[in-house]
């Protein structure tokens, strides 16, 4: 090859390559490397984690977070950024990771994780977004897009039904097919559709009984045929259980490196013929056009600004953080005033991110309390108490000493509490959500000692509120704020920045009250989600009941009005129209929340789903009319009858709130249906028989005038008759049709259908 030759497409190479570098291409070659090709030019290829920062080793490699990796910008866990509800700043945290990624030449960022927060136990809640699959896929799509315009990949994970880590490498999802299409596989959907991830990571667990990294339906049907996904499946850390079966489904790539083992069973299968060629090739291109689309980013890494990523971080945070909770106006604290104490040692050793493979080196990290002296320098006097030492399940009586008498010397506390690492991580669940027993006990006394207690929480997965919230007058959920948390705790409660967060997931009163009660983690190697649809906010509202804050809740220094709802035909079908007011005194961000439900279905619906949303930033006084587009999607279900979104025709309610909780405004709309009818079998009963457009009324004039057409439809034992298969009746003495009559009676069903 001269200089200027095209290098060879991947369709070229893969027509030079022999079976053996086939074969070995499909494996890593380390922890976190492809394997090259030397003799053609193909590079191995660096994928790291993780989600919200770059995990990258240099020295001797894990996939558990045990081992050291390069500093690099630590942005917010997802359950932060998820709070944020903010799609631009997804897309410019995602580019800050891109321009990370690529500048450390690592061609694939292992992220996003996209599950769904099923259980509030999970234990990588922290790296999931939220409860709801169009609030986490939109927000994953967004940071997908951001990393991806860097020229790195993105690896869209753990697909599917990983929502629990209680023997995450072997537990078998029952989930029936509605709710995985309605619930678990759609945020997937959403990302896959919208930004094309240029990887998608299997998941360990199984689905129904079918590994994920060997599930034809899920990789290739679903995955591929019909969401249209044109990248490569890439294994998770140790995913893969029988190597060419996962070939033959559609997973691409083993990781990290089998030693050999993968690929000597890839080629064990070729020669004996239980795997195709074509199968091979297909993986193989797969990692071929990978290789081709790192290409440019390698060749340029590029370099990125610390500063500006740090500011971005912190910004980030300011965005994520929900105030659940804020009495008489105790937040923001005045500028000038008597003495803020600061108690909890999280203040002053900021917990701002998860144990596990996402575990970041931050470039530098800031604490809440030098920040809040800074800020209130001259202006207050900051004093400070640690109160408790994190891992620590004893009291500390003189930590609690100085923590009761710094409170009852100050104005005002703001009492730092959270989950300790151990709490929360990767590889095990929770067992309750439960604020360590120290920390409760610290904080009534601190209550005690003084009326004015702010509470910022430093948690990855929900806690109980509800034993003490009523002991304080604010509570400012921080979730995990990554490297700049620290300063953006002090932005928000000095009110530089007014918080905008709104909760992606339910708090509920009770963790007992969660859906997955009874279900979860499993027994016998399967877990069973019995509550099918009733994810989240869709039990509580089902069961109507109380809960510590709602999905979608969250205050803000001012307030907002909502006015003008109207609803007019846009591009993808119907447009959601509402003016929002900022009716308070200071600048701020509103969440609109767009709510649908069904206000009659032959199926059941849940009470109302999130279907769209949109964030506006409004000056005191200031309007300005928002708009969420509703597509055909946002009104259907997953018709198992006939294996399709179907849309039911009829009316429709359109809710449009500041949370689930909170509608402000709301209409109904008449939405035309796909007119789609249960096919009919032999054996369906009457009913569905008397309902289907072609065969009903042919069946309806074989009743007609017969004693059977009045007991059909008797006002009494009607119902009863109906439910009975044609089929039965058929064959009942005196019954109009004979069995011999179906066949044709079916042809017709089929002809008109
Ligand atoms: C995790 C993945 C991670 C991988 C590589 C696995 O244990 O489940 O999320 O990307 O390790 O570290």
């Amino acid at each position: 090859m001269t200089d200027t030759d095209a290098p060879p497409s991947p369709a070229d190479l893969l027509a030079r390559l022999t079976l053996e570098e086939k074969a070995s291409l499909l494996d890593g070659s380390d922890f976190w490397h492809t394997q090259p090709v030397e003799r053609l030019g193909v590079p191995a290829l660096m994928v790291t984690d993780g989600p919200h920062g770059l995990r990258k080793q240099d020295g001797e490699g894990d996939h558990l977070g045990l081992n050291a990796s390069v500093p690099a910008t630590c942005f917010p866990p997802a359950a932060g950024l998820a709070s944020s509800w903010d799609t631009d700043l997804l897309r410019r945290v995602g580019e800050a990771l891109g321009r990370e990624t690529r500048a450390a030449g690592v061609s694939v960022l292992l992220g996003p994780g996209v599950n769904m927060k099923r259980s509030p136990l999970c234990g990588r809640n922290f790296e999931y977004f939220s409860e709801d699959p169009v609030l986490a896929g939109d927000l994953a799509a967004a940071l997908v897009q951001g990393v991806q315009s860097q020229g790195v990949g993105t690896s869209l994970k753990h697909f599917a039904a990983n929502n629990q880590e209680t023997q995450r490498m072997t537990i078998s999802a029952e989930v029936d097919e509605r709710t995985l299409r309605e619930i678990y596989l759609t945020a997937f959907e959403r990302v896959v559709r919208a930004a094309q991830p240029w990887t998608v990571m299997c998941s360990y667990n199984r689905v129904n009984g079918v590994y994920a990294s060997e599930d034809p339906w899920l990789l290739t049907r679903v995955l591929r045929e019909e969401w249209g996904f044109t990248g490569l499946v890439v294994s998770d850390w140790g995913a893969v259980n029988v190597r060419e079966d996962g070939v033959r489904a559609g997973l691409d790539l083993e990781m990290p490196s089998s030693s050999g083992a993968g690929a000597q069973r890839i080629l064990d299968a070729v020669h004996a013929g239980t795997l195709s060629t074509e199968a091979l090739d297909t993986a193989v291109l797969n990692v071929l056009n990978l290789v081709e689309k790192a290409g440019p980013a390698l060749a340029d890494p590029g370099t990125f600004d610390v500063d500006a990523h740090h500011a971005l971080a912190r910004e980030a945070a300011t965005r994520s953080a929900v105030l659940l909770k804020n009495d008489g106006g105790v937040l923001p604290l005045a500028a000038t005033g008597g003495t803020v104490a600061v108690v909890g040692e999280f203040a002053r050793t900021p917990r701002y991110q998860g144990a596990g493979s996402s575990q970041v080196n931050p470039t530098r990290l800031d604490d809440a309390l030098s920040a809040l002296r800074v800020r209130f320098e001259g202006s207050r006097e900051i004093t400070f108490a640690a109160g408790y030492a994190p891992e620590s399940e004893d009291a500390n009586t003189d930590l609690v000493r100085e923590a009761v008498a710094a409170a009852a010397a100050a104005e005002v506390v703001v009492l730092f509490l959270g989950l300790p690492a151990s709490y929360e991580s990767e590889g095990y669940d929770r067992e309750h959500t439960n604020l360590p027993p120290t920390q409760l006990a610290l904080l009534e006394q601190v209550a005690d000692a003084n009326p004015n207690v702010v509470v910022v929480l430093s948690n990855g997965s929900v806690v109980n509120l509800e034993p003490w919230q009523h002991r304080v007058r604010a509570v400012l959920e921080g979730w995990l704020g990554g490297q700049a948390g620290g300063s953006a705790i002090a932005d928000l409660l000095s009110g530089d920045v007014n918080p905008s967060g709104r909760l992606a997931e339910t708090v509920p009163v009770n963790y007992r009250d969660n859906p997955t009660v009874g279900n979860f983690p499993g027994e016998n190697g399967q877990v069973r989600y019995g509550e099918g649809l009733l994810i989240g906010y869709r039990w509580y509202d089902a069961h109507s009941l109380p809960v510590a804050a709602a999905f979608g809740h969250g205050l803000s220094y001012t307030t907002f009005g909502y006015s003008g709802l109207r609803l007019v035909p846009g591009p993808d079908g119907l447009d959601v129209h509402v003016t929002v007011t900022n009716t308070g005194p200071v600048a701020g961000s509103e969440v609109v929340q767009v709510y649908v439900s069904d206000v009659e279905a032959t199926v059941f619906r849940p009470e109302q789903e999130l279907k769209g949303f949109a964030r506006v930033t409004l000056d005191p006084g200031q309007s300005r009319e928002v708009v969420v587009a509703l597509d055909r999607r946002a009104f259907s279900f997953w018709h198992t009858g006939v294996g399709r979104w179907v849309v039911e025709g009829g009316e429709f309610g359109i809710r449009v709130g500041a949370s689930s909780r909170d509608i402000r405004l709301a209409t109904t709309v008449e939405v035309p249906g796909d007119g789609v009818r249960t096919p009919v079998r032999a054996d369906s009963d009457l009913a569905t028989w008397l309902a289907h457009p072609a065969a009903g009324p042919v069946l309806l004039q074989a009743l007609a005038g017969t004693p059977w057409h009045d007991l059909v439809f008797d006002a009494h034992n009607g119902e009863m008759m109906r439910a009975i298969p044609l089929l039965r009746l058929t064959r009942f003495p005196g019954f109009p049709l004979a069995e011999s009559d179906l066949p044709g009676l079916l042809a017709d069903a089929d002809a008109g259908a």
